[in-house]
């Protein structure tokens, strides 16, 4: 009997910024955030679980390349959380369920794009292998449960397990256990949503979202006025913005909270720079394409945002997307040339895979 499991997640990104735990081992942040999961193929992490009594150990590689498990980090952290939920919710409850919380697993992961260089590669990573377990385990739990576990992976992980629209709440307990991902909308509740990435460059991030995180909650007076008087009301308006559907104001939180997530990395000592001259010349693009259709409508066509790396995502809505992918095509010209400039682009939408 061959005991084996294959599931895939994708990133999300997101609107209002996790950054900062307020526990590191069981990673809980300091404050609530908000993410959009991509729907396409481009940007996504599959991962095959196996269960072999023959197995030595528990072993894992990503994108072919072996990596240590070692407890009690992240990785052994799930895989352990895991097993003890198989044992748990069924090999006790059913005495014929093969004990496959006793065997070793191995565990292959690929990323069909270039990991840590700010593509939110951890998060669809861990989703992935948390589905993956889950499966092969048949644990019966909601996605938010499964949440609970991918956020011990990393933080915006928990996000990846649902589709379309997702908050993570913060929670206010100590074990954890209100720290997890809830849906705000599915993906077919707005279809015309699109987020388009804009990869400025795929070397590795220079400093990690984890020691980033460590050294904005140590020295970042402006994380404590953001954590206290920011993001909560920013969150009911994100929100609400997503259940009116409103993109002017899905816009405007956006790009703000953005702004202050680097901001904040700013405030940090020393301070980190996630974003390039690119970054910010392509913020300065948005805002003009943004200053003329307020200008003839009164509302925003574009929304910007950029986590722990120079890439952009530019949310807007479908009537929008060639006209935005044609402007960044024209005042970013590459080299070569583009073939196609939806090569640049990893067109997400909001509906259909
Ligand atoms: O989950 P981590 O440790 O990769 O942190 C992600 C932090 C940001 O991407 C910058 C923001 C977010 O909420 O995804």
């Amino acid at each position: 009997m061959v005991y084996q499991a294959t599931a895939s997640a994708p990133v999300n990104i997101a609107c209002i910024k996790y950054w900062g735990k307020r526990d590191t081992k069981l990673i809980l942040p300091t404050n609530s955030s908000l993410s959009v999961t991509l729907s396409q193929d481009h940007l996504r992490s599959t991962t095959t679980s196996r269960a072999d009594p023959s197995f030595s150990k528990d072993r894992l590689w990503l994108n072919g390349k072996e990596e240590e498990i070692v407890a009690p980090g992240r990785l052994a952290t799930c895989i352990a959380e895991l097993k003890k939920m198989r044992k748990e919710l069924v090999e006790d409850k059913d005495a014929s369920a093969p004990k496959l919380s006793t065997f070793p697993v191995h565990i292959a992961s690929y990323n069909n794009f270039p990991t840590a260089a700010g593509l939110a590669s951890s998060a669809s990573g861990f989703a992935a292998l948390v589905s993956s377990l889950a499966a092969l385990y048949a644990l019966p739990c909601s996605p938010s449960t499964l949440s609970l576990i991918a956020r011990q992976g990393s933080g915006s992980a928990c996000r990846s397990l649902f589709g379309g629209y997702v908050a993570w709440e913060q929670g206010v307990l100590d074990d954890g256990s209100d720290s997890l991902a809830v849906e705000v909308a599915p993906r077919s509740h707005w279809p015309e949503m699109h987020a388009l990435i804009c990869v400025v460059s795929d070397d590795k991030k220079g400093t990690s979202s984890t020691s980033g995180m460590q050294r904005t909650v140590q020295t970042s007076e402006l994380l404590q006025h953001r954590i206290k008087h920011v993001v909560p009301k920013r969150m009911k308006e994100i929100e609400a913005a997503i259940k009116a559907k409103d993109f002017d104001a899905f816009a405007k939180v956006t790009m703000a909270d953005s702004n202050q997530f680097h901001a904040v990395a700013l405030d940090t000592e020393p301070p980190i720079f996630y974003m390039n001259d690119v970054s910010r010349s392509i913020i300065a693009l948005i805002v003009e394409y943004n200053r003329v259709a307020i200008e003839k409508t009164g509302k925003r066509k574009a929304a910007y945002t950029y986590d722990a790396g120079p890439n952009a995502v530019i949310y807007t809505l479908q009537e929008n997307v060639k006209e935005i992918v044609e402007l960044i095509v024209k005042y970013f010209p590459q080299k070569d040339g583009f073939k196609d400039p939806f090569q640049l682009f990893a067109g997400e939408g909001g509906v259909g895979e």
